[in-house]
């Protein structure tokens, strides 16, 4: 039976991993999958996981099953630092726990797909390398617009909307609240009302994908747009992950809501995101939200986990800030936020930088920022510049 199957090549990411992890020379430089890394190159436990996990093994009783829903009340607790108070407390919003961003933004796809079969999602190029395949294994049509040209380092703003005016009512639009993957680029308040304007006149849904909140501009700052976008539009999905701002990575802790037009049709939604949920992972793991539960729950982790937060992003800034120093052609990336830049390199350079110089980036030039400490960067920067003006 298997004989039938298709040879399957992992993705870029995952290819890069399995290249770094096999490579037996001192001095790597990871820049490629998207982990925070502190100055010392390691990712630590954040110190409120390491306290709350201790509370969670102290009172956990049972592993028996939460819901298909998840720990209702870890969502009610992030609700209002993903959406603002206001919008937790509305109930056309209407929220689950899922398996990662991964688990919500399938689930968000699938939901889709069932509402609407005709329809198509927008996303722009480039975005996430996953995010075409999370959304054509749900049945989607995904088309592609212009967001970022790489080699001026540029948001394509007007040809973006320009491509999106041909976009049909009931078509979805995917953007990233924050941080960009993989390019830091953002767009300005203006243009973000210019989104939410287009959508509402030509009756697209907003999927907002806030995977990296809390690493740009803050946590407050970078829900910003997205949160008022979502006053403008009649209806939207918003997926988060707990994975970079909580560093959960392998608890796969993530969130979905709903927002309906009213109450009925958002609780309606999640109704039918449970029952897919319960076609593919049944009931989400517990042991990441039980965790974020237990911070959230307390202002003392509450403060300890905001705390290492803001560390962790000024580390970011500040990596930022140096390599454009360096290398005075990267000069716009001090100016993206997030974990990630895409820089004008050829496939050829960066294969270059792998095997010569055991420095790690995704083969579409994006490097992970966190992947820099100050006593990796002067030699990342030496390797790169000649490859720059290739
Ligand atoms: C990344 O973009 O590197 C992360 O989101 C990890 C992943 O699964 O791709």
């Amino acid at each position: 039976l298997f004989d039938a199957l298709d040879d399957q090549p992992l993705d870029a990411m995952l290819t890069l991993l399995r290249q770094l992890r096999s490579d037996p020379r001192d001095g790597k430089i990871d820049l490629g999958i998207g982990v925070y890394g502190d100055e010392k190159g390691r990712t630590p436990v954040m110190q409120a996981v390491r306290q709350a996990e201790r509370i969670v093994a102290e009172a956990q009783t049972t592993k028996a099953y939460v819901a298909a829903e998840g720990d209702a009340r870890f969502v009610s607790l992030l609700a209002p630092i993903v959406l603002g108070a206001a919008r937790a407390a509305d109930d056309r919003y209407c929220g689950m726990q899922t398996p990662g961003g991964t688990g919500a933004l399938r689930l968000a796809a699938e939901l889709i797909a069932r509402a609407n079969p005709d329809a198509r999602i927008w996303v722009g190029t480039p975005s996430w390398v996953n995010h075409y395949g999370l959304m054509r294994s749900a049945g989607l049509t995904v088309l592609e617009h212009p967001f970022f040209d790489q080699a001026t380092q540029t948001i394509l703003f007007d040809e973006m909307m320009s491509a999106l005016e041909t976009a049909r009512t009931g078509d979805v639009l995917l953007l990233h609240a924050c941080c960009h993957n993989p390019t830091g680029a953002g767009f300005t308040t203006d243009q973000w009302r210019a989104i939410a304007d287009l959508c509402a006149r030509k009756g697209l849904l907003p999927l907002v994908d806030i995977a990296y909140q809390g690493l740009g501009h803050g946590l407050e700052e970078d829900a910003a747009n997205m949160r008022a976008l979502l006053d403008i539009v009649p209806e939207a999905l918003i997926t988060a992950s707990c994975s970079k701002n909580f560093g959960l990575y392998r608890e796969r802790l993530g969130a979905l809501w709903i927002r309906g037009s009213h109450a009925q049709a958002a609780l309606r939604a999640r109704a039918t995101c449970m029952k897919v949920g319960r076609s593919m992972w049944s009931m989400p793991p517990d042991h990441g939200a039980s965790v974020v539960r237990t911070i959230l729950e307390s202002p003392e982790l509450t403060a300890s986990w905001q705390a290492e937060l803001t560390t962790m992003r000024a580390r970011l800034n500040a990596m930022r800030a140096e390599l454009a120093r360096a290398v005075p052609q990267l000069a716009s990336v001090a100016q993206q936020t997030g974990m990630f830049a895409l820089l004008p390199l050829s496939r050829e350079a960066v294969t270059e930088l792998r095997v010569r110089d055991g420095i790690y980036m995704i083969e579409n030039g994006r490097m992970n920022i966190a992947g820099l400490t100050s006593e990796n960067l002067p030699r990342f920067a030496a390797a790169l510049a000649p490859s720059l003006s290739k």
